[in-house]
């Protein structure tokens, strides 16, 4: 496998409440790593938070958590992909399941937002993943979302794409949620990279940096990354506490 920076997203969701707690947060997870090497961290917190924290932020990148399709204009509610850009995001994350789920977002959707996100030079960090826990019975399933998230995406802005295996049964806020075990992340990315191929070639499948998102926490990341092949995490839960989080990155390099 080549070897790239590992990646580190962390997704706070609808976290914290107050914006006090947030900064702490960022603030320790910020000098928490700051010299660990050959890793990316980005905090991706709610878009009310990315200004102030922002101001805390020197080796952590910062992220969005979504982001509307167009770059400005009568969209009531919505925030741009230009908007983001300007506050200093450098990643946003598209198509979380729990925006397909109590949002309805459809791959079409996710799409659009792809390509506003790539024009405005930001990294999309894009989610895939099944719902229920059923061998052989995904890969229709994700390559179904692969084929309407990337529809004619063309092939010199993919290498900017992240991708993110999330099965939905994975993630911490689900009911007997339990994370995929390294083998089930391994096998579904090396599909995932054969579905890449399909869609684009070899080359795009072969560097397209995927990571695994589910219940990752301190003591399984390694396992991801060393026998699940993926090249970095998305942190729901375990980003939320800053020591938990710190030691999560620092794992990465012992
Ligand atoms: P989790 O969330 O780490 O709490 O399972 C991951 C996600 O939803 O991105």
């Amino acid at each position: 496998m080549y070897m790239k920076k590992t990646l580190i997203v962390a997704n706070w969701k609808m976290y914290p409440l107050d914006e006090d707690v947030a900064v702490e947060l960022a603030t320790k997870v910020e000098q928490g790593i700051k010299n660990v090497e050959g890793v990316e961290v980005a905090l991706c917190p709610p878009f009310v938070y990315l200004i102030e924290i922002k101001k805390h932020l020197a080796k952590a990148s910062l992220g969005a958590q979504n982001t509307f399709w167009e770059q400005e204009g009568a969209y009531t509610g919505e925030i741009s992909p230009a908007m983001l850009k300007k506050l200093g995001c450098s990643y946003v994350i598209l198509g979380h399941s729990e925006r397909k789920n109590f949002l309805g977002e459809t791959p079409e959707m996710i799409n659009q937002k792809v390509r506003a996100v790539l024009a405005a030079k930001l990294i999309p960090v894009v989610c895939i993943g099944e719902k229920k826990r059923l061998k052989g019975a995904i890969r229709a399933e994700l390559e179904w979302q692969m084929k309407g998230i990337f529809k004619d995406i063309p092939s010199s802005a993919i290498s900017k794409i992240v991708l993110a295996y999330e099965p939905e049964w994975a993630i911490s806020s689900q009911v007997h949620a339990q994370p995929a075990t390294p083998q089930d992340c391994k096998e579904t990315i090396s599909f995932m990279r054969d579905a890449l191929k399909g869609l684009w070639d070899e080359t795009i499948a072969k560097n397209m940096t995927i990571l695994y998102g589910g219940s990752v926490n301190s003591s399984n990341i390694k396992e991801f990354l060393l026998e699940g092949n993926a090249q970095g995490a998305l942190v729901g839960f375990a980003s939320l506490e800053a020591e938990e989080f710190i030691k999560l990155v620092g794992n990465l390099i012992k």
